[in-house]
């Protein structure tokens, strides 16, 4: 049993193959949080602790005693306006306009299975990994607000997810200005804060911040879940590493506004809280009205960040993505953006994907262009029928040339978008999201199409499903190039104007889940102007996406890195080009880009038929590498076994099967120097008493003297010289 009820304590135990959970239902029947961490199936009730404390106010019941307070206890899911003054999770106006919100207990269930969320994204359980479900409800009595809060068990991979339903039970409308998905508390206070930040072109850089008793937000206003922070983060022991120490970790599964916060407050304690952003953001629920939080799967590790890592990797792998892709080995791409941009007709792809498939490649993806009069980014977004003029061909025929050489076709498309000077607009002004009498911001000269509007997504959804039905189209790249700026929508009145980001998110969703019902052999790929929507709701329907506009393979280092601890390498786009790079103009050996670019999905994003003979020869080495080692970079544990930011060498990792019988290493120096060091790397996750052989050769090592002693690495010659090894157990 991964939940337990204990009704004589009354008490919740949330377990999992390394974790316990504990939920205490209070004095005064408030929920009270007891612990999450290392297993201890214990009834730890004597953790709570009380004090008449100046400033801290009571509840009423609690007459004369002035030791229990809501101020100082730890909880389930704080709110706003009954005496705790820390970050809530629930901030309401009532109909009188009063703004309190007062929880206590009623009732619960335990059920077999995972809780899903409707028309949001969530983890659910499969024939291997089986999930329980505990939901508390709990209730404001004046009001009659009562919030489920959803606790799901992941025993295998140790996570616990959470989402919450606020239902209205009352008379009157309940308006919510803030409903987070999580709260966490914690009894002391010795944490970091690990956080992704970035911008276009390097995302999710690693950050480590003491948590102290300032507040601190990582969040995002854009309605994406953006390249600038991303919702994923780490509270660690500020002495925690990689393979040592205790830490958290939180995902949101949700591609819009988040805000994740914590504090430490007036004695010491850490609350932890995370959901939709609350600033501008103000639901209406009216009597009978469900809202629904979107959910955040949470992780401990008593072994530090790599445990955590792992952990997620395996959720989101396989109990997140979803469709024939998830399992199925994904094609290798080549992709023409960086090879033509606009300039290209069906000739030159054609041309593309004949070499490429000679070299082993299996997809041509057309990128932005082929699409209404396409030839620079100033027009067309929103007509999504073939540029005949530039094509000469309709997509069928397209199609139909590419497969005849070889090769699958993928589409790029940019559904949410729209510019000024395209039918659509000229059509449906309308139909974006602008304040009437107020200029637009204009971000790359194109707006955002209001996807509250249902005729909206079902423009959207019929423009791509006709592609579809026209030609054997097999994979979709999902762009989205621009933050929201004017959230206002037409069809909503002054008083839900507050409600336009999140519905925005739910119609996106909405048109994905149809997509993926109806196409389930359609491979899509999200996209943000790279990883700007880099998050684990997109990744619900969008097995893989797109880490970066930045193919630099130095640069590249680290955003994979700071990627690597919330997302497996399955979901990381990653693609080999050209150089000099054309992000940064470094050159680096054709060679170190295959080893930077297979710690993804691994494609390609040149132009095939410029390249020299030696460098389509790699090219046919690096697929095969590939391909005989899919599984093991796909399924396998990944390690990070230096930090890019910390050794400025070179930067490695590693993937270990789960039996342990293979592993692929990967290194690549930052730059040579003259009478270098000598160099090695420690790996991890071998069997120490197995023995090993490495690329092949006859010597042997035993699994203990590479993850102990280490592995002797080569002097570079030249600037980002990069190896790989794969090894394998001694026959
Ligand atoms: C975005 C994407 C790129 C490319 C262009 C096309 O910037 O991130 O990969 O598709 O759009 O306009």
């Amino acid at each position: 049993m991964a939940i337990k009820y204990n009704e004589q304590d009354k008490l919740f135990t949330l377990l999992t193959q390394n974790t316990s959970y504990q939920i205490k239902i209070g004095p005064y029947n408030t929920l009270l949080h007891l612990y999450y961490g290392k297993k201890v199936d214990h009834n730890l009730d004597y953790l709570i602790q009380t004090m008449d404390r100046s400033h801290c106010g009571n509840p009423n019941e609690a007459e004369k005693d002035r030791t229990f307070s809501m101020d100082t206890q730890l909880q389930e899911y704080s709110t706003f306006g009954m005496g705790d003054f820390r970050i809530s999770c629930l901030d309401v106006i009532n109909k009188d306009g009063s703004c309190a919100a007062d929880l206590r207990y009623k009732s619960y269930k335990i059920m077999d299975g995972k809780y899903q969320l409707e028309k949001l994204p969530s983890v659910y359980e499969t024939e291997r990994i089986t999930m329980q479900t505990l939901i508390i409800t709990c209730i404001d009595i004046v009001t009659n607000l009562e919030v489920e809060l959803y606790y799901g068990v992941v025993e295998e991979y140790d996570v616990i997810t959470r989402a919450a339903k606020i239902s209205n039970l009352g008379k009157d409308k309940i308006e919510l200005l803030k409903a987070f998905s999580t709260c966490l508390e914690f009894p002391n206070s010795h944490f970091d804060l690990i956080h992704f930040y970035g911008k276009h072109s390097l995302e999710r850089e690693f950050d480590r911040t003491p948590v102290g008793h300032a507040k601190l937000s990582v969040e995002s206003m854009r309605g994406l879940s953006s390249h600038q922070h991303n919702p994923f983060v780490i509270l660690a022991d500020r002495s925690a590493t990689e393979t040592n120490g205790e830490c958290y970790g939180f995902s949101f599964l949700y591609s819009g506004n988040f805000q994740a916060q914590v504090e430490v407050d007036q004695i010491g304690q850490t609350r932890f809280a995370m959901g939709i952003h609350p600033a501008f953001f103000r639901y209406e629920v009216k009597p009978g009205e469900i809202f629904t939080t979107p959910e955040v799967a949470m992780s401990y590790s008593s072994e530090g960040l790599q445990k955590l890592s792992h952990n997620f990797h395996k959720l989101i792998r396989n109990n997140l993505c979803r469709g024939k892709y998830k399992d199925t080995r994904r094609p290798i791409l080549i992709n023409n953006w960086e090879a033509t941009y606009f300039n290209f007709n069906t000739e030159k792809l054609v041309l593309i994907a004949k070499e490429a498939a000679e070299l082993g490649i299996e997809m041509l993806v057309m990128d932005d262009g082929w699409f209404g009069k396409r030839d620079d980014d100033f027009s067309s977004l929103g007509d999504w029928v073939v540029n005949t003029n530039k094509l000469g061909t309709t997509i069928k025929e397209l199609a139909d040339r590419v497969n005849a050489v070889g090769c699958k076709l993928g589409m790029w498309f940019e559904p949410e978008m729209v510019n000024e000077d395209s039918d659509l607009y000229r059509k449906h002004p309308d139909w974006c999201l602008h304040i009437p009498n107020r200029p637009m911001t204009r971000c790359r000269y194109q707006i955002v199409l209001d996807l509250t509007r249902e005729e909206v997504r079902a423009y959207i959804y019929n423009s791509i499903a006709a592609i579809l039905n026209s030609a054997n189209v097999e994979y979709i790249k999902w762009d989205f190039n621009r933050s929201i700026a004017e959230v206002w929508s037409g069809m909503k009145d002054e008083n839900h104007q507050g409600q336009v980001f999140h519905d925005y998110i739910l119609g996106l969703y909405e048109i994905l889940e149809r997509l993926n019902n109806d196409y389930p052999q359609v491979l899509i790929e999200g996209c943000s102007s790279g990883g700007g929507r880099f998050d684990a709701g997109m990744l619900y329907y969008e097995p893989q996406i797109w880490c970066s506009d930045n193919t630099d393979a130095f640069d590249r280092l680290k955003i994979q890195y700071g990627t690597s601890f919330g997302y497996p390498i399955s979901a990381v786009g990653s693609h080999v080009s050209a150089v000099p790079n054309h992000q940064t103009g470094r050159t680096t050996p054709f060679h170190t880009r295959g080893v930077v670019a297979m710690a993804g999905t691994f494609g390609y994003e040149l132009d095939v038929n410029k390249l020299l003979t030696n460098e389509k020869e790699e090219i046919r080495e690096q697929v095969e590498l590939y391909k005989r080692n899919y599984e093991l970079i796909n399924s396998g544990d990944y390690y990070r076994l230096t930090s890019p930011y910390e050794n400025t060498d070179f930067t490695s990792w590693q993937t270990v099967s789960t039996d342990k019988t293979q592993s692929l290493l990967s290194v690549v120096y930052h730059q040579s120097h003259g009478n270098s060091n000598f160099y090695k790397v420690l790996l991890r996750g071998l069997d120490e008493n197995a023995l090993y052989q490495i690329n092949g050769e006859d010597k042997k090592y035993s699994g203990a003297a590479l993850m102990y002693a280490g592995f002797v690495l080569p002097n570079p010659w030249g600037d980002y010289q990069a190896y790989q090894y794969e090894i394998k157990l001694s026959k």
